[in-house]
């Protein structure tokens, strides 16, 4: 009887382990990192203290009504001031590392030149604190705020210019903070700064095109997405260089740079709709994949965009190719593709018409990163992926009960060990948020975090969702439930 009773508990067993919901950390390799993400503007505030100086976010947030969302990072989460805390409760959570960026109008108020002790002094803290709690620090040099005495001075991304100052801005970071930093990341969602900043207005530095909301009048969205990430791509070059020269001997960390990936589907099985999405998963990932894989844009761009598309040289093709350690990755969304692109809802957006195709957002579907890992896998070979950002976005005021934003991760995370079983080499995986944040899109009113922040408490004080509950029991392996 004890024999059929024990065979019956483990059949029960095996069964529910294989079910489609189970998901345990063991499923991931033994090294594989677990975290949470944020940036700097977006959590800091402080943004008038101890020396900082305006970036080109400020100065976005600070449009009035030409700003697409209320509110400015002014305050925010007081991360300045609170970071103990939010070190804490990250320790407490159970994670492996936390990615932030770093302010580089903090550090070096005016783009370049002096350094500002209390800057260097705040992020050597953070990072002494990440490191006691044994939590790896993950770095961003760039998440959209650029000095704004550089724009002012330069036009910023527009120029060459910025290339010069954003190698000696890195190669400070490096210095100062490289010992106990291993993981750099040049800059954040160079596709989507390009196109949202350049080309549609709707971030910073709100450079103009129709879609520009307010009182705008500069730029050119024809031509300037494609220059300011043609000058992204050759600043982060330079900057993997000096790393791989100066430092990468006695510091022995990896440079990686990261983009928006989109998941693109045919909206129907007709040839016309898979070759159009096929161009646009080209245009959009090859923009950036291309230069870092093999050296230059992808045909389709050039076929598209002709002469508007900056080229490299000889000399600056073999610097950009190959040089990232790692490919950071942020994951949201899905959209459905045709080729009938005169219908196009946008088209007034040089950049979409650019990619010939009608491209429409589609409800979430947690499990369509799959599509994109195996297209990386497949295109761009089997470089170490971080997923640096994914997450669920839900109306700030929504109850910490945050049941879908469990159910999105338990299948995002699901559909991650799956990648990795059929062979996508990925190395870790950040939620974003660690807690609210000041969105770039929905500002304080819409939250991706793990922790409420209360924004009309005077402390901004912070409280787990019960998805932090649930993230922190799959990390620390205990039973989790979506
Ligand atoms: C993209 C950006 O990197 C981050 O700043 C933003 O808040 C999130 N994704 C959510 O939209």
């Amino acid at each position: 009887m004890a024999f059929v009773l024990t065979v019956f508990v483990v059949v029960i067993l095996v069964l529910f382990s294989w079910s489609a919901d189970s998901l345990s950390r063991d499923e991931f390799p033994s090294d594989f990192v677990f975290g949470a993400s944020t940036s700097a503007y977006q959590v800091e505030g402080a943004a008038n203290e101890d020396g900082r100086k305006p970036s080109i976010w400020d100065t976005y947030s600070h449009a009035g009504n030409a700003n697409m969302y209320k509110g400015d990072g002014d305050v925010a989460c007081d991360g300045y001031h609170k970071y103990k805390e939010d070190v804490q409760l990250m320790a407490n959570m159970g994670l492996d590392a936390y990615r932030f960026s770093i302010s580089w109008s903090r550090l070096i108020p005016d783009g370049k030149g002096a350094i500002n002790p209390k800057g260097l002094e705040y992020y050597n803290n953070l990072i002494n604190e990440l490191t006691s709690h044994g939590i790896q620090p993950h770095v961003t040099l760039h998440h959209w705020d650029l000095p704004q005495t550089l724009e002012d001075e330069y036009e910023g991304w527009i120029s060459r210019n910025v290339v010069y100052d954003f190698t000696a801005y890195a190669d400070v970071c490096f210095r100062e903070f490289g010992d106990r930093v291993k993981y750099w990341t040049t800059l954040n969602e160079v596709n989507v700064f390009a196109m949202v900043g350049y080309g549609i207005g709707a971030a910073p530095p709100q450079r103009c095109s129709p879609f520009s909301l307010g009182n705008c009048s500069r730029g050119n969205s024809s031509t300037e997405p494609y220059l300011a990430a043609h000058h992204m791509l050759l600043a982060h070059a330079s900057v993997a260089r000096l790393y791989n020269k100066k430092y990468k001997g006695i510091q022995h960390g990896f440079i990686g740079l990261n983009l928006l990936t989109i998941s693109f589907v045919p909206v129907t099985n007709t040839s016309g709709d898979i070759i159009a999405t096929q161009g646009a998963q080209d245009f959009w990932m090859g923009w950036i994949l291309n230069p870092l894989t093999f050296g230059d844009y992808p045909d389709i761009m050039k076929k598209n965009i002709g002469s508007r598309l900056p080229s490299f040289t000889k000399e600056e093709s073999n610097l950009i190719r190959n040089s990232i350690d790692f490919l950071g990755i942020n994951f949201y969304s899905t959209f459905s593709v045709n080729n009938h692109s005169k219908s196009l809802n946008m088209k007034d957006i040089d950049l979409i018409p650019d990619m010939d195709a009608e491209i429409t957002m589609l409800p979430e579907n947690d499990t369509s990163i799959n599509t994109v890992l195996d297209s990386l896998k497949n295109d761009y070979g089997k470089f170490p992926i971080y997923i640096h950002e994914n997450g669920h976005q839900t109306p700030h005021s929504s109850s910490l009960n945050d049941f879908s934003r469990i159910k999105s991760l338990h299948k995002y995370i699901g559909s991650i060990a799956k990648a990795i079983r059929s062979g996508s080499n990925i190395k870790g995986y950040f939620v974003w948020s660690f807690l609210d944040v000041f969105e770039i899109i929905g500002g304080y009113e819409e939250s991706l975090g793990l922790y409420y922040t209360d924004f009309k408490d005077p402390n901004l004080k912070r409280q787990p969702k019960l998805s932090a509950k649930w993230y922190s029991n799959f990390l620390k392996n205990k039973p989790i439930d979506p």
